[in-house]
């Protein structure tokens, strides 16, 4: 779950490489380093430990560094503690014990994923006289593919497909060879890596915004292939060594949308951009008044043959499906299961072969995800994937992928993109209802009309900004929230809790509301902070019941609900409303105020909202 940069042409590598990789800092942010070849001289390595800052530092900016050719990477620890030693590069030669320094080594790479064997190669490695500096699973790789090359001596081609076929796990892999100034070589599976080309120059990254202010013409590398780059030029190998032809792809995304335009965190950027993201990806399929899924290819047989269906993600996205489980089963009529995908890849549970699998995904690359997606496809299920990253291994995997137009997101904690998922979900709700003949013409006008009013709505659930802002300064001291609703109010509130935990660092939960006495009402103590979500009328005297139960015990309340609700200012001791719509859709306004809540609360506190610790955006390993 790190992130890699690679640069070759006429200009200086290094600050380029660094530019690069302050984009790809929310891949992990624990240590980072770069190798620079000048020329025919032998590669500079330097690495450092903690935030992108301290690498600037140490390379002035990237000046100390000498060369067109370079690699870079930051890192997010998955094997061995986050240290300089542990950072990457990493070099197959002997070398100092922090790995920095100039390295005579045949080989010097950078590496995003894990190799699931790679005790075993070590130990056939150690055999073989290689000494290991690292407990990073990389510098087994680098090893050998060094190994390989010294072996049979048929050079870079030969070494990396052998080593590839050697090695399980997953990689996003960059490789400078001693003997081949001038060149990177790169070798990809199940992580995510693109080869950037413009005016005789070729950068190499894991996302997009890393390149996109040099270039937007990419070649997407296949899983199990490999590369080798030269300046304004990427040719392409299969395990076999043969060449592959490949074209390139253009990226439509505005350079301007992958930085914070103004806003003092990307988190606040994204909330903002809430209203265009869900515009968009309603515009995408909502065409003169009407559905249309042409886009995701999926037709009326296959509608209207589902028996069940299944939705399967991580995070913040599985709780898209949690909220959308309630949707489909009560617009469309067709059982629904929820499944973390970390769960469902690893339970033998029958499955409906008449069944849709769903995966929803903002990057397109959670490891769990995607092999919840490869087992559906497995087992002959048709699949389709909601999922924001053009081109991510999800969508080229998917049968049917559905985009979600959120642009680039930033900020580990999804707003924009969870918000977009929903919007997704709503549209396959209200088409699948109306093809399956469950709703009349009436209905589906109406809720499409409904549909349309959301980014309106979102916008004005976003002008309350100071109220919660203050709210949030009042309780960032708390040492426990918690979050309670009954149906769609308990999915925003699973992804409320979420959104405070994860940048806040203050212990939250979510509860179906009429669970927590079977338990957890016990943690109520004098001022504990419960937040009911109320959106859905016929739930609402349920809920607040619920509610006034942990305010007799000593419980502070907060009542989320639309405007026109008056009556809870009695019972509740802060309110915030949100504009009123159609209750199925009404989640993608009521997470809002509790987006709002966790940003101010992290800012309260003065945390690193963007960055939060121990977190990674883009989660590529198991
Ligand atoms: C990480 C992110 C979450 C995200 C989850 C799933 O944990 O921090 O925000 O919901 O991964 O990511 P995906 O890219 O599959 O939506």
């Amino acid at each position: 779950m790190c992130g890699i940069v690679g640069f070759i042409g006429k200009r200086q590598a290094a600050p380029i490489l660094l530019d690069g990789l302050s984009k790809l800092e929310y891949r992990g942010y624990d240590s980072a380093g770069l190798a620079v070849r000048d020329g025919e001289e032998l590669a500079q390595v330097v690495k450092a430990k903690g935030r992108l800052s301290n690498l600037i530092e140490k390379t002035d900016g990237g000046k100390a560094l000498k060369g067109t050719c370079g690699i870079g990477h930051t890192r997010w620890a998955t094997h061995g503690e986050p240290s300089q030693t542990n950072a990457h590069p990493h070099v197959s030669g002997n070398c100092t014990r922090s790995g920095s320094g100039t390295v005579e080594s045949e080989v010097v790479g950078v590496h995003n994923g894990i190799i699931e064997n790679y005790t075993e190669l070590k130990e056939k490695l150690l055999k073989h006289g290689y000494t290991f500096y690292s407990q990073t699973d990389t510098e087994v790789v680098i090893k050998l593919v060094d190994y390989y090359y010294k072996k049979y001596n048929l050079g870079p081609i030969d070494a990396i497909a052998k080593t590839m076929v050697r090695v399980r796990g997953s990689y996003a892999l960059e490789l400078m060879f001693r003997d081949y100034p001038g060149e990177i070589w790169v070798a990809r599976k199940d992580s995510p890596m693109i080869i950037g080309i413009a005016d005789g120059e070729t950068y190499v990254a894991s996302d997009v915004p890393a390149i996109l202010k040099y270039t937007r013409n990419v070649y997407y590398i296949g899983n199990l292939e490999f590369a080798r780059l030269v300046p304004g030029e990427a040719h392409f190998y299969d395990l076999n060594g043969d060449e592959i032809e490949k074209q390139t792809t253009e990226i439509k995304w505005d350079a301007e949308a992958a930085e914070k335009g103004g806003f003092e965190h990307f988190m606040m950027k994204e909330i903002h951009e809430q209203p265009k993201a869900v515009q968009d990806t309603l515009n995408s399929v909502i065409k003169d008044g009407a559905i249309d899924l042409s886009s995701v290819e999926i037709t009326e047989d296959e509608i209207k043959n589902f028996e069940q269906i299944y939705i399967v993600a991580c995070g913040s996205a599985w709780h898209v499906g949690m909220a959308a489980q309630y949707v489909l089963e009560d617009i469309v009529d067709i059982p629904v299961r929820v499944e973390l995908a970390s769960e469902f890849r690893y339970r033998k549970m029958p499955l409906n072969q008449k069944a849709l699998v769903i995966v929803v995904s903002q990057s397109g690359e959670t490891a769990d995800t995607l092999a919840a997606l490869r087992l559906a496809k497995e087992k002959g299920i048709i699949t389709m994937a909601i999922v924001n990253v053009v081109g991510s291994s999800i969508a080229r995997e998917a049968d049917k992928v559905f985009y979600t137009l959120a642009g680039p997101e930033i900020s580990v904690a999804t707003t924009k993109a969870y918000s977009a998922q929903l919007a997704a979900m709503y549209c396959l709700a209200v088409q699948f209802a109306k093809v399956r003949g469950k709703i009349t013409e009436e209905q589906y006008s109406y809720y499409i009309s409904e549909l349309l009013t959301l980014p309106e709505k979102m916008q004005k659930a976003l002008e309350d900004k100071e109220r919660i802002q203050w709210f949030a300064a009042k309780y960032a001291n708390s040492h426990d929230v918690f979050f309670v609703g009954r149906g769609i109010d308990y999915a925003v509130g699973l992804e409320g809790s979420l959104k405070l935990k994860e940048i806040s660092y203050i212990h939250s939960e979510a509860y179906a509301a009429g669970e927590l006495k079977h338990g957890t009402i016990s943690l109520i103590e004098q001022g504990t902070l419960v937040i009911g979500v109320l959106t859905q009328n016929e739930l609402y005297e349920k809920t607040i019941s619920n509610m006034l139960e942990c305010k007799s015990r000593g419980a502070y309340l907060m009542g989320l609900t639309t405007y026109g609700k008056y009556e809870i200012e009695d019972q509740v001791n802060f309110t915030v409303y949100v504009p009123k719509m159609d209750e199925h859709f009404i989640g993608s306004l009521a997470v809002i105020p509790l987006q709002l809540l966790g940003y101010y609360v992290s800012v309260a506190k003065g945390l690193d909202v963007d960055k939060p610790r121990n977190l990674a955006k883009s989660v590529t390993v198991e």
